[in-house]
């Protein structure tokens, strides 16, 4: 094993070396980027210019969405914390009521009464410069970087953006700046890390303000998305498992992980809104103190069994709430050693948090905002929205083509097998994170009833089906219920009607968490054959590639300051 023997500063040059051999060649200049000097580009993004000088920084395009969507949220939240300081200021206005539509704040100028945010992992400073310019009532920005060089182009960037009232940069790992910002604590953090954000938030969770907003990027998806169950245990806490509602359970991961973390110190997290977008995982919750409260922890976690014939999906939590509102052991186990559907074994995942993905009335507050607002990504913003506005607050999902090739069946629309749901008397939704998603509250047997009622005018090749298959043990067991495929008149959901941009497309070839210190400036050119056809001939390098990095990666345990990502999860969608 090569990797045993190399030296971990060698580690980087082979990555880079890799890298370089198989990525610099779709590299080009896109509209953004203007060059303005032999060693110096400058990157427009937003309302910021970042000059990014002999690509020694991090900079990635394709996370303009990531920084967009957490503007409009940001902005969202400084709202909502204004408002608390005007009622603390003045109780009568508590009374009264304010409205958070009314309070008019602006972005560009320091506020006093604003709030304060730390990006703890600030590359260029990106970043911070556009929440500086865009996000209205902000008292004061910290931007820090582990890295001299990225320190150094922060610096550059708040002169030359002219946000020196409004951010100070700082040069320190960010775990100990975190730790001691433990008594003066910020609004909001963000972490954006490469890969995994584990190591930063024992630290994150202590240096938020009551109530003040988390925001944490994971792009490890390969670990999370069950890959590797075993890494995932070793820097989550939970096993990850191959699902096709892996986007979810790598959220649900993520969560339980920072509450996990948060509940050591009296403090408990509420979700606003989490996403699985392109290649990572984004969540943004708050983070609140109070030690009895963190006592629910247990009934909002559990595990998951997942058949491994018929993949179905059964959810163990880990505590439960009595009528009274105490607390209690929950019973288990939730279901017998062979799988009732088709007498599989279970393999187990989790644990997981089972609580909502996100708080729907924040949502549709956020969702009346936007119209107002000048982002790049604006329109698919609006879309994601849409849909997680949809979603039912239901842990997990299957989909509709993995459902009907267990049982070897042609598939129905997803209108129809919608509409089956509702028949039924079941509520159903889609996921974000998935373009052919089934989240529904039926029980599993309803769900495979669907399949059986369809597969019986649609009939599988039974005498292909080998005797032991999950398909076969499936299709011969008896309906529960009566199943109706007529068209429900509320199967086609108000995004889907509308034609709304719903789901990610992948944005550029190549596309993914970037490389350490490097610039990733890309053509985005509509009509290029490699777009359309995603690199399909080079995908094999490239996984051989990722393969080796990954392999490099995992041996690599004992560094602070990141390594590059590991393998890049496939998108179902
Ligand atoms: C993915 S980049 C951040 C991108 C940036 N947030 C943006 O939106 O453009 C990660 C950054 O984290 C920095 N970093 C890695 N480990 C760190 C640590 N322990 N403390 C502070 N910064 C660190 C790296 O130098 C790198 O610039
Ligand atoms: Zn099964």
């Amino acid at each position: 094993m090569f990797h045993r023997v190399i030296a971990h500063s060698d580690r980087y040059f082979i990555l880079n070396y890799y890298r370089k051999v198989f990525m610099d060649t779709t590299q080009t200049e896109c509209d953004a980027v203007k060059k303005i000097s032999k060693h110096t580009e400058v990157i427009k993004e937003g309302k910021a210019e970042i000059l990014v000088a002999e690509k020694n920084v991090f900079y990635n395009p394709v996370q303009e969405f990531n920084r967009d969507l957490s503007i409009a949220v940001i902005s969202f939240f400084s709202k909502i914390r204004y408002k608390t300081v005007l009622e603390k200021k003045d109780p009568k206005l508590k009374d009264n009521g304010i409205n958070i539509e009314d309070i008019n704040l602006q972005a560009g100028l320091r506020n006093e009464d604003g709030i304060t945010v730390l990006e703890a992992l600030s590359a260029t400073g990106l970043r911070s410069i556009r929440y500086a310019k865009e996000i209205p009532g902000i008292k004061q920005i910290t931007a820090n970087d582990i890295s001299a060089k990225a320190v150094d182009s922060i610096k550059k960037n708040i002169q030359h953006n002219e946000v020196e009232d409004l951010i100070t940069a700082s040069h320190d790992d960010a775990t100990m700046l975190m730790y001691r910002s433990r008594r003066n604590r910020f609004d909001v953090v963000d972490l954006d890390p490469y890969g995994c954000p584990s190591i930063f938030l024992d630290s994150a969770v202590q240096c938020i303000a009551d109530g003040g907003l988390l925001l944490v990027t994971a792009t490890d998806m390969a670990v999370l998305a069950g890959n590797s169950p075993e890494t995932c245990y070793v820097k989550y806490g939970a096993i990850s498992l191959k699902s096709k509602a892996c986007h979810e359970i790598a959220l649900r991961i993520l969560l339980q992980h920072i509450s996990c973390h948060a509940g050591r110190y009296g403090r408990y997290i509420q979700p606003v809104l989490c996403i699985s977008a392109d290649f990572y995982i984004r969540v943004f919750v708050r983070v609140f103190s109070g030690q009895i409260k963190c006592k629910a922890n247990t009934s909002k976690l559990g595990m998951i069994y997942q058949c491994v014939g018929c993949e179905t999906m059964t959810i163990q939590p880990l505590g439960a709430i009595k009528p009274n509102g105490g607390y209690k052991l929950a019973n288990g186990p939730v279901v017998d050693q062979l799988c009732k559907h088709c007498r599989h074994k279970h393999h187990i995942g989790g644990p997981i948090w089972l609580d909502p993905l996100h708080d729907q009335v924040f949502i549709s507050k956020l969702l009346c905002t936007l119209d107002n607002m000048e982002l790049g990504t604006l329109k698919r913003i609006q879309g994601v929205l849409n849909v997680v506005h949809e979603e039912l607050d239901v842990p997990l999902y299957y989909t509709l083509d993995r459902l009907m090739s267990i049982v070897r069946c042609h598939t129905p629309t997803i209108l129809a097998f919608r509409s089956a749901l509702m028949n039924a008397g079941y509520k159903v939704s889609f996921s974000h994170a998935n373009k052919v998603s089934i989240k529904t509250d039926a029980p599993n047997e309803v769900i495979w009833d669907i399949v059986r009622t369809w597969e019986k005018d649609h009939p599988a090749k039974r005498e292909k089906l080998d005797e032991n298959s999950p398909a076969l043990a499936i299709l011969t067991q008896e309906c529960t219920k009566e199943i109706s495929f007529d068209i429900h008149p509320l199967a086609n959901p108000l995004s889907r009607q509308k034609h709304l941009t719903r789901f990610q497309e992948n944005p550029t070839s190549f596309w993914g968490p970037g490389t350490r210190s490097t610039t990733m400036v890309q053509s985005d050119r509509s009509d290029s054959k490699k777009k359309r056809n995603q690199n399909k001939n080079s995908k094999k390098k490239l996984s051989a590639v990722t393969e080796k990095i990954e392999e490099i990666n995992e041996s690599d345990e004992t560094v602070i300051e990141q390594g590059p990502p590991a393998k890049q999860a496939k998108q179902e969608s």
